[in-house]
């Protein structure tokens, strides 16, 4: 990925002068920094604000949280969904005063070792907190970065993620972590923002390389993975003594303007081929099951069985092919598996 220890300096400017002015930055002690971390997962900042101004009033210190009644913290943190977090972070301040002395742990390992830190939370910790170089990449920071650096790595792998831990922890500067971390955060939440980012007016534009590149818009590159469904089918190979069977090209479909060989949905037995083939008005001498074929489409994978079916007397619609024009049709790749079978 690309060097970019140059936006550091303005960054960390621009972040000192249009930085908001939010509850858990008056007073960043470990403690504050994961409880507001915690919240501000999957809830926006401004339904933040209030309980954890609350919280912090009823629940002061780790001690208060790991005392504190398990109705006491869900009444707390009442509205702001996921109630796992809360567990988590409840659990975790009972933990934290029977191993470590009441102080969260100033370590990425102690930290991991807690339930409901992970390695966002870790970072955003160690570095608002503790002053430590360790990155904090959630979704916004991933944003950001892939921006400056025009990267089109998938924004939901975890080699983009690994890419952005390393390469903010390359640039990190050792005097200034809670300010570059914070200033990442601002930069996703009122800069960089997802639609319409404000690039006229960014401190780091003159470094970042999707704007030159005309590629905002474009990124981050996330692959949507859309489940395919399986369409199970059954290919026949009808040899009968004028040659083979085709079907002539469709106007829609998957297959449309294409010959292609006949099928059905489902998957028949070898008697519902005979029958298929009977439907069709051929005098079926006999039918040999062929090896199973799948292909991928983009939003579908055919799971087909074949048959070959040999008889003769057909009647339908559909074209029937000697032999030696069949290298003249050419038919679709799906059926690849069964045009070996057309000799
Ligand atoms: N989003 C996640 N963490 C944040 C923080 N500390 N300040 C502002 N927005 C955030």
């Amino acid at each position: 990925m690309k060097e970019i220890s140059c936006i550091v300096e303005p960054l960390l400017l621009w972040y000192n002068s249009v930085k908001r002015d939010l509850p858990w930055r008056h007073d960043p002690t470990p403690y504050a920094v994961w409880v507001s971390e915690i919240m501000l997962q999957q809830t926006r900042v401004d339904a933040v604000k209030e309980h954890y101004l609350r919280w912090m009033h009823t629940l002061p210190t780790v001690a208060d949280l790991a005392a504190a009644s398990p109705d006491t913290v869900r009444k707390l943190w009442e509205g702001l969904g996921y109630y796992s977090r809360v567990r988590h972070l409840h659990q975790a301040a009972q933990i934290v005063m029977r191993d470590w002395g009441g102080e969260l742990p100033n370590t990425y390992e102690g930290l991991r070792s807690l339930p409901g830190i992970g390695d966002y939370t870790a970072g955003a910790i160690l570095s608002i907190a503790f002053g430590k170089p360790y990155p904090a990449v959630d979704g916004n920071v991933l944003r950001v970065l892939s921006r400056l650096t025009a990267d089109d790595t998938d924004v939901l792998t975890p080699r983009a993620k690994s890419r952005a831990f390393s390469l903010l922890q390359s640039i990190m500067p050792a005097e200034h972590t809670s300010d570059f971390t914070q200033a990442m955060f601002e930069m996703g939440a009122i800069q960089c923002t997802p639609v319409s980012p404000k690039c006229e007016s960014c401190p780091v534009r003159s470094h970042c390389l999707a704007l030159q590149e005309g590629r905002v818009d474009e990124l981050p590159r996330r692959q949507i993975k859309t489940k395919r469904k399986e369409q199970p089918l059954t290919v026949f190979v009808v040899a009968l003594p004028q040659g083979y069977l085709l079907t002539a090209p469709r106007s829609k479909g998957l297959l449309a303007d294409l010959y292609g060989l006949p099928y059905t949905e489902g998957h028949l037995n070898q008697e519902g081929a005979k029958e298929w083939a009977e439907s069709q008005g051929i005098r079926v001498a006999r039918v040999l099951p062929l090896a199973p074929a799948h292909h991928v489409f983009t939003h579908v994978t055919w799971q087909m069985i074949g048959y070959r079916i040999e008889g003769e007397l057909y009647q339908g619609k559909d074209v029937v092919v000697p032999v030696e024009e069949l290298s003249k049709y050419a038919l679709p790749s799906a059926f690849n598996a069964y045009k070996k079978e057309l000799l």
